[in-house]
């Protein structure tokens, strides 16, 4: 009889009470999972020892990716309703933050290939034929689900990514690339930002008053002084009015997008700076770490291609790769702004000011972003009171944030 431990295809043992329960094997799919590690060098009657581990490191990489697909779809489809249920912050941070720690994982995974000499994989590479982990379908649709688009793309031979595919994967890739990514739906929730609204706090004009009361300043200061100092304030002054202007004058940012400097639309930039600045606002903590977790995932993913670069260079060296590209070359070229999606959080560093230049909150507005239990004697004021109908995170006198 086969052996039930690893075999998911016997009968598994009887239990106690009689019935027929699941082993430890059949509920993971040992049998099939296990088999799948087949070394072609052995099946050519060449055996070479270190394929086995070239195998199972790419087969792990792979089941991770999987994992983050499913973790990264269901936070767009928490994304995905307007709006976003606030109780489901908190599910979001946690899904996005397991992300993060699995590419650290898969970044720090490298370090176990590298065990391998470049002499040993010289002896199987052949096996490899033209395969090539360019060929990965999970990573594309990894790319394409946080935002990757395919003009931002580096092509080697002319050849597109989608290409080296079948046609039912090909569809599937194309389909992805329509499909609303992660920054599209990002973008969509951060122009939702409470605060924004030109009749209400209005925080593009807040901050337009503000920067210009802090340009001032430094004008006058500079004015007051003589010499050096004067001149290094007025640097200030003129490179400040500059990255300010770039961000609070919307064809200016128009232009950046269209250069590709940029990737959000204005007003999701703007949300984005909002819940920067006003990151203590009990409504505002959550998403501002989300907003920090999708930069740490950005990161990862430029680590991971330079990890992967260099130990390729490691390998084979100037050598081209197996799916054709100038190898090394290629990858290197892979790591650079072009690939980061998040662009623009990591560049609202530029848009930092002084806290005494930081608008001051409205009444309405900071209760807005507080918690407001509903209590006996408590009645909001009806301006304050913004619902969604089934939005469980509403009750009687609460004030709801809407995004
Ligand atoms: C000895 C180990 C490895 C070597 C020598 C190697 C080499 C290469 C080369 C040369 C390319 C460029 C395409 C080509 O011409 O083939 C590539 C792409 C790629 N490899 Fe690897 N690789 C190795 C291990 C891995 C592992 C463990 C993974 C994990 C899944 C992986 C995933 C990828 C992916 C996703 C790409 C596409 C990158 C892109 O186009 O941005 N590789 N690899």
């Amino acid at each position: 009889m086969a052996c039930p431990y690893l075999n998911g295809d016997s009968s598994p043992p009887k239990r106690k009470n009689g019935e027929n329960d699941t082993t430890y094997g059949k509920y993971l799919r040992l049998d099939k999972l296990l088999s799948c590690v087949e070394m072609q060098t052995e099946k050519k009657k060449n055996p070479i020892h270190d394929e086995h581990l070239f195998i199972v490191i790419h087969q792990v990489y792979e089941l991770w990716f999987k994992q983050i697909l499913f973790e990264l779809n269901s936070i767009c489809s928490i994304l995905s309703d307007i709006p976003v249920a606030e109780n489901k912050q908190l599910i979001m941070n946690s899904r996005l933050n397991r992300v993060v720690e699995i590419m650290k994982l898969l970044v720090s995974q490298f370090s176990v290939i590298e065990t391998m000499t470049p002499h040993d994989f010289a002896e199987f590479r052949p096996y490899l034929a033209t395969s090539s982990g360019f060929e990965s379908y999970q990573f594309r649709m990894l790319e394409n689900i946080i935002g990757i688009k395919p003009e931002w793309r580096i092509r080697y031979n002319k050849t597109e990514y989608k290409q080296v595919h079948c046609e039912e994967i090909y569809k599937q890739l194309e389909e992805s690339e329509k499909k609303p990514s992660l920054l599209q739906l990002v973008q969509e929730w951060l122009e939702r930002t409470p605060g924004l609204e030109q009749d209400g706090f209005d925080f593009s004009k807040q901050m337009k008053n503000s920067i210009d009361r802090m340009l001032t300043d430094i004008k006058n200061k500079s004015l007051a002084t003589t010499g050096y100092e004067a001149e290094e304030l007025m640097e200030q002054y003129n490179k400040d009015k500059e990255i300010f202007e770039s961000v609070l004058d919307e064809s200016q940012h128009a232009a950046l997008v269209k250069r590709g400097e940029r990737r959000l639309s204005h007003k999701a930039l703007q949300g984005a700076m909002m819940i920067s600045l006003y990151r203590h606002e009990i409504r505002f903590s959550q998403p501002f770490q989300f907003l920090h977790l999708l930069m740490d995932l950005d990161k990862l993913l430029m680590n991971w291609r330079a990890s992967h670069s260099q130990m390729v260079q490691r390998m084979i060296g100037s050598k081209l790769g197996t799916g054709g590209s100038s190898g090394y070359q290629y990858l290197r070229s892979t790591v650079s702004d072009r690939y980061k999606v998040f662009l623009d959080l990591y560049n609202l560093s530029s848009y930092l000011v002084p806290n005494e230049y930081i608008p001051s909150l409205t009444d309405t507005m900071h209760r807005h972003l507080s918690t407001l239990p509903s209590f006996p004697g408590h009645t909001p004021k009806s301006e304050d009171v913004k619902r969604k109908g089934d939005n469980p995170m509403v009750g009687d006198g609460d004030t709801a944030l809407i995004m």
